[in-house]
């Protein structure tokens, strides 16, 4: 019950939310966030997470990851990042992530929080247009 709870509240977000593992393979992927990249679940779990983001972040971000697991010295963790998504027709739009480390299962995966930032660019270069 309290699980059937959590997955509406997590189906109902207004934010992107994306669970990976340890490797960054996507674990699941909730609406919001399908609806922002413009895939399916189907299509986006299993795979690795950096197929939503564009070139160079694609081929570092498992290195990223690696590091983190090492050092243990976040650089998005607990911070968040403004960084750029890269949807499914090849078009690219600016977001807030925020990334936590969650210890579930006596396993650790990460969850990433998507805060879409395209109509808040879009604004502020309207205006520096204007000036
Ligand atoms: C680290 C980019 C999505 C999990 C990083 C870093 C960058 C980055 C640049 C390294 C930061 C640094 O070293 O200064 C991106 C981009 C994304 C994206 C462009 C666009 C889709 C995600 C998502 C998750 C995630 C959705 C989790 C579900 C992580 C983790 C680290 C990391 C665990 C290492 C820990 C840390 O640096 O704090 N990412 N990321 N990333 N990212 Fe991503």
């Amino acid at each position: 019950e309290n699980a059937a709870l959590l997955k509406a509240i997590i189906d109902n977000a207004i934010d992107g939310i994306i669970t990976i593992d340890g490797r960054g393979l996507v674990e699941s992927i909730n609406p919001a966030a399908c609806k922002l990249f413009l895939y399916t679940p189907g299509e986006v779990i299993g795979r690795n997470i950096s197929m939503l983001m564009p070139q160079p972040y694609k081929s570092q971000h498992d290195e990223y990851i690696a590091r983190y697991q090492h050092t243990r010295e976040p650089h998005i963790i607990g911070i968040g990042r403004e960084v750029t998504g890269l949807r499914k027709d090849g078009t690219t739009f600016p977001f807030r992530l925020g990334v936590s480390e969650v210890s579930y299962a006596e396993r650790k995966i990460f969850t990433g929080f998507i805060h879409d930032l395209s109509r808040e660019k879009e604004a502020e270069e309207q205006l520096r247009d204007y000036a």
